[in-house]
């Protein structure tokens, strides 16, 4: 009955998010509890984002909540963007750092463990998100605040309340919002 109940929760807790059918596994125990659970983009999805940010070797790809890092590994494998991975739970930071080896792309991708809401970001030049519609509003001042001008967002599935996307894709039935930083 626990058992039941528990993976009612589960599929009640993924229910609606895009995407969400596995990944739930762990082995390390956060600092914290996640604010949402890893949910990969898919590769078509991943490569769209990083073209509509015209993402070159020139960018410093940010990835907030990055999962397996396939999103900062793909800057870098294809536009030799440089990047970096944030992520809260260990389980993802060890997957990411497989993935960064892997591929080889060790020279220009980092990954950082800890709270995408305690890091730095203004040597940001493009960030990429795939979090919650309430995770992205709450993250707009710190983006407002820290960014450059100028600064491409990225976000897959998810807007960020009123703020308009310049852009807004459909990918295989997903939705992708581009946004830059204003000037101040
Ligand atoms: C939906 S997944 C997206 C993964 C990756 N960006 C992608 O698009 O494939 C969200 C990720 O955010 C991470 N996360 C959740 N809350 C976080 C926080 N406060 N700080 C850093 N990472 C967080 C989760 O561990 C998870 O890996």
């Amino acid at each position: 009955m626990r058992n039941r109940l528990l993976a009612l929760a589960v599929t009640v807790v993924v229910a609606g998010f895009p995407g969400a059918t596995s990944a739930l596994a762990q082995t390390a125990a956060p600092a914290r509890r996640p604010d949402v659970i890893f949910v990969p983009t898919p590769e078509a999805v991943v490569e769209a984002m990083l073209q509509v940010a015209n993402v070159t070797k020139n960018d410093t790809v940010y990835d907030l909540g990055c999962g397996d890092g396939r999103i900062p590994v793909t800057a870098a494998k294809k536009y030799g963007a440089r990047g970096v991975c944030f992520d809260i739970d260990p389980q993802r930071i060890k997957e990411a750092n497989e993935n960064v080896a892997r591929n080889n792309v060790g020279s220009l991708v980092k990954v950082v463990e800890g709270d995408l809401f305690e890091q730095d970001l203004s040597a940001a030049t493009v960030v990429t998100l795939y979090l919650l519609p309430s995770l992205n509003v709450k993250l707009m001042p710190k983006l407002m605040k820290e960014l450059k001008p100028g600064t491409r967002i990225v976000s897959h599935a998810f807007d960020m309340g009123d703020w308009k996307p310049e852009k807004e894709l459909d990918v295989d039935g997903r939705k992708v919002y581009y946004w830059t930083i204003p000037k101040r």
